[in-house]
């Protein structure tokens, strides 16, 4: 058994992170410094946190996250500049009402993107610039608003916007199901594609929102190969196993013996994979920190509570901690 903890057992793997909210950096600060290296803010930053209307910047609740990690040691990633979620109607309409032209809607991102960045250039150590970009069916770049309006190329503007403001910030392009075959092949494209034209794009994110049946071991082997041999940096940004196969509702209240087992199991195997592959992995975010709050709760399904993690409703280590710090 390992006296070191998770930060310390995997300070010379990857840096080892977690989705903070503000009010669990105020209730449990020391938690999140002795076990985590990083923090990501679960929705503090996203566009519509961060610009809610035109020109309106509000950035008291990120700059307290952000001074978080600058006081206590901790990086910080940034997380997203560019997504067909929570990103707010102004950004497409134009001044004069009506849709906002290609020029009007690339000003728009340009200055959000530079402003952000920019005010956090030296402190945010890198950013998922585009999130989520890619179709999960037959086409290639999901329909948004941004891709309408813009055309294909709203992507690359995005990491050269983000790459003026900070040339040091390491840029990812972040997704999920980036170990399904039909998705990752076409993340492969879009990033060879930014690549061969000095785009720069340095890392892929995968974001990790997994359960304890799969996605498979090779599969998961599949992907880190395949992304890594673009040469890119990438990390686990939103790491999660959740306890269900997609929608079953059980109704339960505690996690069964068995899916403990399995979770614990799995969590094993996919650190020891990660360790394997730690000269390409340079991170690994969980999506949140303990079992009492996750956005699984609600998603897919609604009020069916869920414990994804590798510590309890109580924030006491589950078998899976035990697992991963002893491999
Ligand atoms: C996606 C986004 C995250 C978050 C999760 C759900 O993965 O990238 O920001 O919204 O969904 O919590």
């Amino acid at each position: 058994m390992s006296n070191k903890n998770l930060r310390d057992v995997y300070e010379s793997y990857f840096i080892m992170g977690a989705a903070v909210t503000p009010k669990l950096l105020r209730e449990q600060g020391s938690f999140i410094r002795t076990y985590f290296a990083s923090i990501t803010a679960e929705n503090e930053m996203k566009f519509e946190a961060l610009q809610p209307s035109r020109g309106k910047y509000d950035f008291k609740v990120a700059d307290e996250m952000v001074d978080f990690a600058m006081n206590n040691n901790i990086k910080m990633r940034g997380h997203t500049l560019v997504w067909h979620q929570q990103t707010p109607n102004w950004v497409f309409e134009s001044t004069n009402g009506g849709n906002a032209t290609r020029e009007e809607l690339l000003s728009n991102m340009e200055s959000h993107i530079k402003e952000v960045v920019g005010r956090y250039k030296g402190k945010i150590y890198c950013w998922d610039v585009a999130n989520e970009i890619i179709d999960d069916k037959d086409d290639y770049i999901r329909k948004s608003k941004w891709l309408d309006i813009i055309g294909e190329d709203y992507i690359e503007k995005a990491f050269r916007y983000a790459h003026e403001a900070d040339k040091e910030a390491i840029l990812f392009y972040n997704d999920y199901n980036a170990t399904e075959p039909t998705k990752s092949d076409k993340i492969f494209r879009l990033v060879k594609n930014l690549l061969d034209r000095e785009v720069p794009v340095h890392g892929i994110g995968l974001q990790g929102h997994w359960n304890i049946y799969g996605p498979s071991i090779d599969q998961i082997k599949a992907a880190i190969e395949l992304y890594a041999s673009l040469g890119v940096t990438l990390q686990l940004t939103e790491l999660d196993i959740s306890m269900y196969n997609n929608e079953d509702n059980l109704g339960l209240l505690v996690p069964t013996e068995e899916m403990l087992e399995l979770q614990a199991k799995r969590y094993k195997e996919i650190f020891s994979l990660f360790r394997e592959y730690k000269e390409y992995i340079s991170g690994v975010t969980f999506w949140g920190v303990a079992d009492n709050y996750t956005w699984l709760d609600n998603f897919p399904v609604k009020n069916r509570k869920n414990w994804p993690f590798i510590f309890d409703i109580n924030y006491q280590p589950k078998e899976s901690y035990k697992k991963i710090i002893n491999i």
